[in-house]
């Protein structure tokens, strides 16, 4: 039996479920992965309510692309990309760490933090949000935060260690102005090949249905 866990998030109170954590351990089965039971428990209760604050049931409802407004995949969800750069994260440091004695990483870090470094795009990718940004960009910017500003804000409110805070802020161009744990630099290169790959097997979309449509100014 898991200890009950409340988010709070966007004045939202939520309470995560059993069912809940069941949801999100279905869409990405490599939380298991993580030894640690309470690290393993924060990830399914940040993500369970990052999703319930959000206008998202699953993560597969979300865009399956790297930014808002690029191309999606043409087939896969964005919890398959989540999966697979935490995959090709956890195979490198394995390489690594078959090849030098001296290679130390955190597993659980690397897995906890590969299965978050997106949850703030449940904010950035909401077409609600998209929709205002757009209508106005000089009010709250275009898009107001991006999705490694938010992921900080829903790790450290759902307690997740530091570490995967900084997987979340840091993965992406953001990082470019801090020094990358070890683990979040696994996890910047897994993320920058899963798109460079992708992108040269010619597995993203000719076109964009997810973006809601830009309404034209008279
Ligand atoms: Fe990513």
């Amino acid at each position: 039996m898991q200890e009950e866990q409340t988010v709070r998030l966007r004045g939202k109170t939520v309470v995560v479920t059993e069912e809940m954590r069941q949801k999100v351990l279905e869409e990405m089965p490599e939380i298991a992965w993580i030894s640690d039971e309470g690290l393993k428990a924060k990830v399914l209760g940040a993500w369970a309510g990052a999703l319930a604050a959000s206008g998202f049931d699953r993560i597969g409802d979300m865009k399956p692309s790297g930014n808002y407004d690029s191309m999606p995949l043409r087939a896969g969800t964005q919890a398959d990309h989540m999966r697979s750069v935490t995959r090709l994260a956890v195979a490198m440091a394995e390489e690594f760490d078959s090849l030098l004695p001296g290679f130390k990483y955190d597993r659980d870090i690397l897995i906890a933090g590969g299965l978050c470094h997106d949850i703030g795009k449940v904010w950035e990718f909401d077409p609600e949000n998209v929709e205002r940004w757009r209508a106005d960009p000089s009010n709250s910017g275009m898009p107001s935060i991006r999705h490694p500003g938010y992921g900080v804000h829903i790790c450290l409110t759902a307690e997740l260690p530091e570490e995967v805070a900084h997987i979340a802020g840091a993965h992406s161009g953001e990082g470019e102005l801090l020094t990358r744990s070890l683990e979040n630099t696994i996890i910047h290169w897994a993320d920058y090949s899963f798109w460079k790959i992708i992108e040269s097997g010619g597995q993203l979309a000719d076109r964009d249905d997810w973006l809601p449509p830009e309404k034209k100014a008279h």
